[in-house]
């Protein structure tokens, strides 16, 4: 089996108050996107494709390694993920789609997602319960609700995909479709998704303190 690693590393520094796009934050001395792909690598995959902000390609190149696959993102995730798919070499039967802005996703995350795939699910996401009271509430903000929190999940990544499914499931999706995962792209085309346990160091960077933790655990 031959799995091919896409990197979303398109989105800008905003929430994170970066004048750089979020994947070039520096973590420990290194770019976040550099970490994420050694990461995917560490879980065994090989071909790597990044998709990068247009504008800052060069700078991208400087920051990874000359095997790393260099294409054009879009205007959202979504668009980002569709190029890098695209991108793909041929021999390529499986698909991981990771968030540069998971930077210290543990090897073994990688692993269990490559298992749950040769174990032949189409469709694989690392998940971690949800440990807070979770509420709905309306648009002043007032509770309406409390969910029950047992069957809630949240949702990390590397995702995995049998590539034949991900890249049917994108063709079926409007051009301008905007969804925040690719399991809700392979959902969407009727593709059942499984679940594998993720990991709280594979958290998302968003906003500073993220990064503040992140360098935390880096100096661990
Ligand atoms: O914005 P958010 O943190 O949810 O983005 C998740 C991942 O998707 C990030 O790694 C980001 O770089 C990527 N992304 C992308 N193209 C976009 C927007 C986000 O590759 N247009």
């Amino acid at each position: 089996m031959h799995a091919v690693g896409i990197v979303a590393a398109a989105g800008s520094g905003l929430r994170l108050g970066a004048d750089l796009p979020k994947a070039l934050v520096p973590l420990a001395g290194r770019p976040l996107v550099a970490w994420s792909v050694d990461a995917l690598r560490a879980g065994g995959v090989a071909e790597i494709v990044v998709a990068v902000p247009a504008e800052q390609r060069a700078a991208f190149a400087r920051a990874l390694s000359a095997d790393v696959r260099l294409v054009d993102g879009g205007a959202s995730r979504t668009a980002s993920v569709r190029a890098g798919l695209d991108a793909a070499t041929a021999g390529a039967d499986l698909v991981l789609v990771h968030d540069a802005a998971r930077p210290l996703t543990p090897p073994d995350v990688v692993r269990r997602v490559l298992a749950a795939l040769a174990d032949g699910h189409p469709a694989v996401v690392p998940v971690l319960p949800v440990v807070d009271t979770t509420v709905v509430v309306d648009e002043r903000g007032a509770v309406i609700e409390t969910v029950p929190r047992a069957s809630l999940r949240r949702v990390q990544t590397p995702q995995g995909f049998d590539r034949v499914a991900l890249t049917a499931a994108y063709a079926l999706l409007a051009p301008d479709a905007d969804l925040t995962d690719d399991a809700a792209v392979v959902r969407a085309g009727g593709v059942p998704v499984v679940t594998v346990d993720g990991d709280e160091r594979a958290a998302k960077v968003t906003v500073p303190h993220d990064l503040a933790t992140a360098e935390l655990q880096v100096r661990r």
